[in-house]
Formats: C-alpha cells, structure tokens, sequence
C-alpha cells in the first residue's frame, strides 16, 4: 500500500474537494495537504478555514497554468485532482469553461505528473456511462460503455480517457473513480438538494425540472472521500473503481422529503422547464470497491444524512446567502 506524505488536492475549495481535505485532516495525521484551486464562483476558502496551518496550504491557480504546476508539484508524491466545472446546466447554458478546465487542466496535471513522477487519482462522474432507462434492471459497472449526453459529461469523459492513454502510453502511476450523486455540507446551492433547502429556506417554493422522475444515486459526500482514500492508497494501479452507497430515490421523492421535514406541505413545489437532453437515471454497482479494497459507507441512513444536511444549511445561512441570490437569477432567465 502507498502512504502519501504530500498530496496536491486541486479544487479543494469546492464541495466534494473540501469536503476530502477535512476527511484527510481528520483522519491521516502523516499527510500534508496543498490545495490548489482557481477559486472560480463555485470555489470558496471558507470550506477550509480553520484547519491547522501546518497541515493545509492553500495556492490559488488555475490547474491550466503549466508553470505554476512546475513550481508546485515537484516534492509532492499524489495529486488528487478534483478541480472542474461542474454543474450540467452551466455547461448548457456555456460549454466553453468546460473544455478548458476539465479537459485541458487533466492534460495539464497529467503532463505535471509525467515530468515528475507523481502518483495521480482522478476524480471522476458516473455520468459517462449515459443514462439508464427506469425500468432497466441494470447498473452501472467499470465494463459499461462510455456514452455521455451533456458538455460536462462528455468532458469529464474526455478526461478520463486523457487519464488511460498517459497510463497506457507513458506508464503514469495513475487510478480512476466514478461516483454518483454526492451531499452533504458545503455543496453550492446551484445543485438540486442544496436549492431546494435554501429555496424554502428563502420563502421561494422549490423548483422541480419536469415530472421529477429521474433517478439519482445519492451518496453522503464523507463516503465518497473514504472512498477515494481506500482507491489512492490501496487501489491497483491503471484501475478504475465505481464509487456508489446503493442510494437510488427519484428527484420528486427527495424533493417531498425535503418538504416534509421543513414543515412543509410534500406538493408545495413547481414544475418548471426540463433540462435539455436530461439523464433519466443513473445507479452504480461498486462490488469491485467493496470486494477487492473492503470499503463499505458509513452513511447509509438517507432520511438522516439529509436531515444533517438541512440543518448544516438551516445553520450556515452566511455561508450561501449572496450566492443564493445570483444563482436564481442565472435559473431565472433561463426559466428554471
Ligand atoms: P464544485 O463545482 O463544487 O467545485 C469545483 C472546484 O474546482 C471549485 O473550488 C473551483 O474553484 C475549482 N476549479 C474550477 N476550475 C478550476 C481551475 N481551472 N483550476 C483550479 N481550480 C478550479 O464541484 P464538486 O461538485 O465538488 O465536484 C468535484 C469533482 O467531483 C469534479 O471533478 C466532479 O466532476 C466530480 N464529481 C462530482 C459529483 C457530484 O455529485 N457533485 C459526483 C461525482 C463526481
Ligand atoms: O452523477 C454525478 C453528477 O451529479 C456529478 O458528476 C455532477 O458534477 C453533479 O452536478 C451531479 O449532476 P446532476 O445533474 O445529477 O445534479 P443536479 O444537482 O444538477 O441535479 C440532480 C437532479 O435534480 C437532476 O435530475 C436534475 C434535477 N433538478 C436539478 C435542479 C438544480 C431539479 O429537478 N431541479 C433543480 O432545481
């Protein structure tokens, strides 16, 4: 097994980023942890305030700029490369940060890791594979094709397959993970939990796109960091492992949910305008993370993690509140 003393984590101010640098530091007392993130509207030094000094150095760049890494990366011996635009509706609404970030910046890093020699985990999207029918038995697994339907999905594509060829080619040290739907704190309140919390929160009826009956695999952010961990420390090198907790709900069952434990009446909700090109479901089979590197969820009660999670939201209102407001404005012209 690898023991990682120094490890890059790029888009550490982000959710499911910062959300890994306090698993580390709360866990793994021997890491150092450098974060590099370009703090873009998504990306917020606040999710790691507060962490001791001498174990997180924040450097603010852009995972594109190839000088800035030839002055960061050499001494570290892992990069755990979360950094994206990450947000299908924005990747509609404006491909082009897409392209740059998630396709150009894995290149980037991956060519950083080459100069280097540096161990590399990439961070990656169940929404590869496309989308399942509803009634289709069938899940996910590191064999499906890759078949992706929106900009982000087909770059995060495009980047693990940057990720395979420099494995295949150059002999990079490198492994892969693809997770389904992440929550839990710090998520931006663009994504469809957190809106939907703070929209009732703000006195605003939540907003569901179409009937609601797509499929989501959701699992608590926490297990998706332990997760990542297990595969950059244990995982074998040139593999890919699905990261998944067996969460599948529909958006207007999560959404009456949330409803209900605001106090809510569960049809106090809208319908609004259906995202173009919309994935109807997505489910993850993670028996290969499971039965070759043992991991198991700790957070397998959904009703709890997400009464954790409106509660963190109901408690942290300076966290989102200017965000809020600019992020429904966006939704708004564009009818959502
Ligand atoms: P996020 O949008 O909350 O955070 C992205 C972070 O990356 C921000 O801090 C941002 O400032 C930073 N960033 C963006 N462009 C950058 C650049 N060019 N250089 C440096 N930093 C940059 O995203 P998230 O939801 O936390 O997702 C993190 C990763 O996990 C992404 O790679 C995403 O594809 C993947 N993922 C997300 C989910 C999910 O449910 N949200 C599920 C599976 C995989
Ligand atoms: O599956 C993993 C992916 O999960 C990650 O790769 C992405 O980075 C992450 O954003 C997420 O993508 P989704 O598109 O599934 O997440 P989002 O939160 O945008 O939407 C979840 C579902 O809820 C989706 O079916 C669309 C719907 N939705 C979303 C919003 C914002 C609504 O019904 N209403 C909304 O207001």
């Amino acid at each position: 097994s690898f023991s990682p003393k120094n490890i890059i984590v790029t888009g550490g101010c982000g959710f499911i980023g910062s959300n890994f640098v306090h698993y580390v530091v709360n866990n793994h007392p021997e890491t150092h942890v450098t974060v590099l993130d370009k703090l873009t509207y998504a990306g917020n030094p606040e999710n790691i305030a507060g962490l001791p000094s001498d174990r997180v150095e924040l450097v603010v760049g852009d995972i594109c700029d190839a000088g800035l890494l030839d002055r960061i990366v050499p001494g570290h011996d892992a990069i755990v490369h979360y950094a994206a635009e990450s947000h299908n509706d924005n990747s509609i609404a404006d491909p082009e940060p897409f392209l740059k970030t998630n396709v150009e910046g894995t290149y980037r890093l991956l060519e950083a890791c080459r100069k280097y020699d540096v161990r590399y985990h990439h961070i990656s999207t169940d929404e590869v594979y496309g989308d399942l029918a509803l009634d289709d038995p069938a899940r996910f697994t590191e064999s499906t094709p890759y078949h992706p339907s929106s900009p982000y999905s087909s770059t995060k594509a495009a980047s693990d397959l940057l990720v395979r060829a420099w494995t295949r080619t150059y002999g990079l040290r490198t492994t892969i993970s693809n997770c389904s739907n992440n929550y839990g704190p710090f998520q931006h309140v663009e994504k469809f939990i957190p809106r939907q919390i703070t929209n009732i929160l703000t006195g605003v009826r939540p907003k569901l796109y179409g009937e609601g009956l797509n499929v989501r695999d959701w699992i608590h952010t926490e297990d998706h960091s332990s997760a990542v961990w297990t595969i950059l420390t244990r995982g074998r090198i040139g593999e890919t492992y699905l990261i998944g907790a067996d969460g599948e709900r529909n958006n207007i069952t999560v959404l009456r949910m949330i409803l209900e434990m605001m106090g809510k009446d569960s049809d106090d909700f809208d319908h609004v305008r259906d995202r173009p090109g919309h994935d109807r479901r997505y489910a993850i089979d993670a028996t290969k993370l499971r039965t070759e590197l043992g991991w198991t969820p700790a957070h397998t009660d959904f009703a709890d993690g997400l009464k954790a999670t409106i509660d963190w939201y109901a408690e942290h209102r300076q966290w989102w509140e200017k965000t809020k407001e600019r992020t429904e404005a966006r939704y708004k012209a564009q009818g959502q």
